[in-house]
């Protein structure tokens, strides 16, 4: 358990690290989230650097963050190929497999991962856990028959849940689909878990992002540490 001021500041020494991986001219996938929130507020005093970048951004929340803080936002052109993409997350196992969507954004998260040439992943100490499912998997389903196929991947889980908004009203997502929150099996193989998820007609993707991440900026004992690889790994 970690102090919210803590995590604050972690999220806030992670997002001015992750500046450092920015040259001009580069195209940047811009992920979703409080830490990248922070991320933009940094990146927003780098005049010279953020004026020459053009951002793919995974999600309308932080397209538009971007562009309140007069950053250079694209689409998804074929032209474009994001050289860099820098996102959050929700948990990071110790094989460097990570759940996310937890602010509804997955489905161009992964879009644009699977696009870029380097993905960086932001994730305070609170992220780190041994097995991934302290925190619901975020499955996004096409609202047609989304009842029927939350009812088809029932069976996978310990429990699903429709996510709603605050006021009572289904979440929509940038796609204007639907997320069930389903909380995962012990001892499930997330692997075979998005395979068997895969294979249901409705399922549009799941937060499991494993094989994603290029380099990881984590904190340990309150200092930001460089994880590129599994054998870096110390929680
Ligand atoms: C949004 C995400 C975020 O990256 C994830 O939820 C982490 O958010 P935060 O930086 O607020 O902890 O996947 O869909």
């Amino acid at each position: 358990m970690m102090y919210q001021k803590d995590q604050d500041k972690q999220k806030s020494l992670l997002a001015k690290s992750a500046i450092d991986y920015l040259e001009k001219g580069m195209v940047l996938g811009l992920g979703t989230g409080s830490t990248i929130d922070l991320f933009i507020s940094e990146l927003s005093k780098f005049e010279n650097l953020f004026s020459s970048l053009k951002i793919v951004a995974t999600s309308k929340v932080s397209a538009k963050k971007a562009i309140d803080n007069r950053m250079n936002v694209v689409g998804p052109d074929k032209c474009i190929e994001p050289d860099i993409c820098i996102d959050g997350a929700d948990e990071v196992d110790r094989s460097l497999s990570m759940i996310k969507g937890g602010g509804g954004a997955l489905l161009w998260e992964k879009i644009i991962a699977y696009r870029a040439s380097k993905r960086i992943y932001l994730a305070d100490e609170s992220k780190q856990v041994a097995r991934l499912g302290a925190f619901p998997l975020p499955v996004e389903i096409i609202e047609y028959g989304h009842e029927w196929t939350a009812a088809a991947i029932e069976p996978l889980f310990k429990s699903v849940q429709l996510r709603k908004e605050t006021t009572g009203n289904i979440f929509k997502t940038d796609s204007n689909n639907v997320i069930y929150d389903c909380f995962i099996k012990d001892e499930e193989d997330t692997a075979n878990l998005d395979f068997n998820l895969s294979a249901v007609p409705g399922v549009v993707t799941s937060g499991l992002f494993c094989s994603f991440i290029d380099v990881l900026l984590t904190c340990r004992d309150g200092e930001v540490a460089e994880i590129t690889g599994k054998e870096n790994v110390f929680w």
